[in-house]
């Protein structure tokens, strides 16, 4: 059962009856072979897009589900727990991509680009990281030359989810270094341009059926009209995105954690030692209230983050609060489900091993807990 606001809006709470109806019926059966061989969920995709759930807060104008945020963190939940990998493809999407191109995208960007990612029948990533600017992006060195008609853009991005997969990227390169992040731009960039390329794919410990790609933009040009915002702006282009993006992974490391948790008290309750369900072991029955705390706990400022949004309001702090606590509950209770498993845990016939690989990325990717950590302070100490 999920505590709060679906158990008092009729409406959510249908909404995430169906996600999670979906989810269990037609994602999880196909979780561990998707982990196993790394295979792109396309299919699964393709059935997210007809629910709404590639372009969730998109406005229906647009081609979205024109849903708010809670809904989509609620969605994103019951979506990883069945299958992280599909969770952070779904989250790509509406959280990186769609959402900028929203906010700051011209009506012909909406129409050409935002329609198509929303309704699920294109694919999105967002080209921010790079080899030598993870944490630090205000110096990426991606550049975008200014010719004839748009810009030329050369330069290497990593990490980047969905870059095998994708049609369009939104992309930040810097048109003078000796700017900062004042010289940073954000562009929307079709993959079929000549001199885009894949360079590598990464082989990982987990969410393995999503695609995580070091990409090479080889002189790549970019018409005038694919400017995404105001050159100089890209920065805070992406910065705001990610405050979005954290909630959704958030949401995702939620997700994570419930399978581990649920699995948890499934198999405490049929597991016996000295003769009875180890579920009526205290050290058992300790572990299990912590995870129902932790989860619980992330939850809400995952909520609350959301809810922000949704009223119009800041939330960079909250959202940074929401990712850190969910991702720090997520790896905890994925190692305590392992230890409540034993050796069974250890294995790959249990789904514990999964949560557990899975649940690391989300302390890293969209800001590491540190950077989270380094938001949070900044905004405590903002008067300073
Ligand atoms: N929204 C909008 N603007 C913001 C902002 C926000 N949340 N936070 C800061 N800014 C603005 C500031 O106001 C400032 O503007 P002015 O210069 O006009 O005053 C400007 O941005 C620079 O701010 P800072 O000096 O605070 O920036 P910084 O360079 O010190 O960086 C940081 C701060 C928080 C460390 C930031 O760099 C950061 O979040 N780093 C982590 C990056 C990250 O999450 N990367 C993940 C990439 S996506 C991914 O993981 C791949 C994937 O496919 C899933």
């Amino acid at each position: 059962m999920i505590h709060g606001w679906p158990e008092t809006d009729e409406s959510k709470k249908m909404l995430l009856d169906s996600v999670r109806e979906f989810s269990k019926s037609e994602i999880a059966p196909k979780a561990k072979e998707l982990d196993e061989t790394g295979r792109f969920p396309s299919e699964i995709v393709k059935q997210l897009g007809e629910m709404g759930l590639m372009g969730m807060m998109v406005s229906e104008e647009w081609g979205g589900a024109g849903m708010d945020a809670v809904s989509y963190a609620m969605c994103m939940e019951e979506v990883s727990s069945a299958c992280a990998s599909t969770g952070v493809i779904m989250s790509v999407n509406n959280s990186l991509v769609c959402w900028p191109i929203e906010t700051y995208g011209t009506d012909e960007q909406k129409k050409k680009f935002l329609m198509p990612l929303a309704k699920g029948e294109k694919l999105g990533m967002f080209a921010l990281s790079e080899p030598g600017h993870g944490s630090d992006p205000a110096g990426l060195e991606c550049k975008a030359t200014k010719v004839q008609g748009g810009y030329k853009i050369h330069g290497t991005k990593n990490w980047i989810t969905n870059g095998k997969q994708a049609d369009f990227c939104v992309l930040f390169a810097t048109i003078d270094k000796a700017l900062g992040h004042k010289g940073i731009c954000a562009f929307v960039v079709d993959t079929k341009s000549p001199g885009f390329q894949v360079a590598k794919l990464e082989d990982k410990l987990g969410i393995c059926a999503s695609s995580t790609a070091a990409l090479f933009f080889d002189d790549v040009f970019v018409p005038q009209d694919c400017l995404l915002g105001k050159e100089g702006q890209g920065f805070k282009i992406a910065l705001s995105t990610l405050d979005g993006g954290r909630i959704g992974i958030a949401s995702q490391a939620l997700g994570i954690a419930k399978c581990a948790f649920e699995a948890s008290k499934r198999f405490a309750s049929e597991r016996e030692q000295f003769g009875a369900p180890i579920a009526r072991i205290q050290a058992i029955q300790w572990f299990i209230a912590d995870m129902a705390t932790r989860l619980q706990a992330a939850r809400l400022l995952t909520w609350h983050a959301a809810r922000l949004k949704d009223a119009g309001q800041k939330y960079t702090k909250e959202a940074a609060m929401a990712k850190l606590a969910a991702a720090e509950a997520a790896m905890w209770i994925t190692t305590k489900a392992i230890q409540v498993h034993g050796g069974y845990g250890y294995t790959k016939d249990y789904v514990v091993e999964r949560n557990f690989r899975d649940a690391k990325i989300t302390e890293i990717y969209e800001g590491t807990s540190e950077i989270q950590r380094l938001v949070i302070a900044a905004q405590e100490f903002a008067e300073l």
